[in-house]
């Protein structure tokens, strides 16, 4: 071999079945060969085992899809490039046109544009409630056909608990199917529901480092097959050296998400008490409203803390400004803290009437909590609380 014709046909290492490699390798590789013309259509009609090009599947891939699925207790699981690409992917090929969906002003923006914008174009519909308005949601169900119910619980960003059994309910009696973005639980949260469809941002809790994105969507076999089919053909594909990142994130998920949400509760304790502080959205504390329905649901309550500042924007810029451990950033559920600002919360798609609803006000601040050490958190918000109070000039 010449070298030129050497450096694209390099030498094969073979790796003995009984000496594995104990981290998955990563395939970074876009096409698998076969070795004759018989065994790729045998591959091709699903007669034997085989990967063929990356936008289909590839094995690091695979290995995350198949964690995933049992992490969120279903049977299967495709995964793609980010968590919206998951939502809008799964939009795409649950709904044709004439379809209606169900979903709620306490939601991700991003979702909310998907279906003002992108589905509106081929003619899906949508309705948009309040995740605590089940009258209404009973009312939309009897009053028109439904496809689907997309909703989250926690939702971002003011941590609002869905009533699942009760939406799951409702969805089963008329024929709709439900689809939770489980973002903010996490993969391991809420598999004990009927639920068809999970859906996550595995930038978040997964990646956990703040450094690659992905998104997948988990549920059945059969609604996952039907799905694979058409995430393949949109083609938001997850690259390998992700998957990887993103299974190497998995190795300390459960480590760092109880130990951000003991922080985020102490924090949420502290804050509670803090005479600058008007409100605070925290389904961990015994005085939120969803408190009681996030212990019959959930294992631990989130990492993020979401709170009114009593003075409003100017001074919950103050306070951003003057945090020093929190990086104002989008984002949640990495190692570092993060803060949202209600000048960057604000969601110009609502209303007047669905602005009071969302419960972002002028002074609302999100937190993601990390893994930094507690204490100096606290001390942190209380100097830059302190800050906020100070008078501009
Ligand atoms: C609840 C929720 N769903 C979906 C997403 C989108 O995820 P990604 O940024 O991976 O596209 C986010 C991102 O913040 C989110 O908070």
């Amino acid at each position: 071999m010449k070298k030129p014709t050497l450096v694209n046909h390099p030498p094969l290492v073979d790796v003995a079945p009984d000496n594995r490699p104990v981290v998955g390798p990563i395939y970074q590789t876009v096409k698998f060969e076969f070795d004759s013309v018989d065994e790729a259509l045998r591959a091709q009609r699903g007669e034997r085992s085989g990967f063929t090009y990356l936008r289909s599947s590839n094995p690091t891939v695979r290995q995350l899809e198949l964690t995933l699925a049992q992490m969120q207790g279903r049977e299967e699981c495709v995964v793609c490039a980010s968590g919206v690409g998951a939502i809008a992917q799964a939009l795409l090929s649950l709904t044709r046109a004439g379809d209606h969906v169900l979903a709620f002003i306490e939601s991700y923006g991003p979702t909310r544009q998907l279906l003002q914008r992108t589905l509106a174009k081929f003619g899906v519909t949508h309705t948009l409630l309040s995740i605590e308005d089940l009258t209404g949601v009973e009312r939309v169900l009897n009053e028109r056909p439904t496809r689907l119910i997309l909703f989250e619980s926690p939702t971002n960003p003011v941590n609002r608990i869905a009533d699942i059994p009760a939406l799951t309910r409702l969805a089963r009696a008329h024929g709709a199917l439900t689809v939770l973005d489980n973002t903010f639980a996490g993969v391991h949260q809420h598999a004990q529901f009927d639920i068809d469809l999970y859906l996550h941002s595995l930038t978040k809790f997964v990646s956990g480092h703040g450094d690659v994105m992905g998104g997948a969507a988990i549920g059945a076999a059969e609604l996952i097959r039907r799905l694979r089919t058409d995430f393949t053909v949109l083609g938001g594909t997850l690259d390998p050296h992700a998957a990887y990142l993103l299974q190497r994130g998995l190795k300390t998920y459960f480590v760092r998400y109880r130990a951000q949400c003991e922080s985020a509760q102490r924090i949420a304790e502290h804050l509670a008490r803090h005479p600058a502080v008007e409100r605070i959205h925290y389904p961990g504390l015994s005085s939120d409203p969803g408190h009681a329905r996030a212990r019959a649901q959930m294992s631990e309550f989130g990492a993020v803390v979401t709170f009114s500042l009593r003075d409003g924007g100017d001074a919950a810029a103050r306070f951003t400004d003057a945090l020093q451990f929190f990086s104002m950033a989008a984002s949640i559920g990495a190692t570092d803290s993060l803060v949202m600002p209600p000048q960057l919360l604000a969601s110009r798609d609502l209303n007047e009437e669905q602005r009071r609803i969302s419960a972002v006000g002028s002074g609302t601040v999100r937190l993601s909590i990390g893994l930094e050490a507690c204490e100096e958190l606290i001390a942190d918000l209380d100097q830059a609380l302190a800050a906020s109070a100070a008078s501009p000039g």
